[in-house]
């Protein structure tokens, strides 16, 4: 699971860091159809617990630090996002979820949809069905 997390070069001068995004490419093999982003973050919370049927996203922290946690119904892992650079890509079928904010996190998502409800896996139990309905 640890390839999901990929390190994304940037272009530095005296002047500071830019990251350029450019979906279908290794880092991105999707199309780019949606992107939102999560700030205001408290420590305390969690955020996601879902998986979806068909979305691909891409987690990038662009300010901050946070905890993912990742399950694909056989392995679990989790992952410390600390870095701009760093792209976690987060696999349709695969449930998430993100937490333990320091102050002033934000989290970019680009995501390979629109918003659909009906994508969403919001139950533990029926992700663990879906992905045994998968397997056999
Ligand atoms: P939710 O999926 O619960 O957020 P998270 O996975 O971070 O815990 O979404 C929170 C609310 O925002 C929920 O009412 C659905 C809505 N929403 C949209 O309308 N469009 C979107 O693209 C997303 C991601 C969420």
């Amino acid at each position: 699971m640890q390839n999901l997390l990929q390190i994304h070069p940037y272009f530095t001068d005296g002047r500071g860091k830019l990251i350029a995004l450019e979906a279908l490419t290794d880092i991105f093999p999707f199309d780019i159809k949606r992107v939102y982003f999560i700030y205001d973050l408290k420590s305390e919370n969690f955020r996601g617990f879902h998986a979806h049927k068909n979305l691909e996203q891409a987690l990038i922290c662009i300010n901050g630090s946070c905890k993912v946690h990742m399950d694909d119904g056989n392995n679990k892992h989790n992952f410390f996002l600390n870095k701009p650079n760093q792209v976690l890509t987060v696999p349709k079928h695969f449930w998430h979820s993100m937490s333990e904010f320091c102050d002033n996190t934000i989290i970019l998502v680009l995501a390979s949809d629109h918003y659909d409800e009906k994508d969403y896996i919001r139950n533990y139990k029926d992700f663990l069905d879906y992905i045994a309905k998968k397997e056999t």
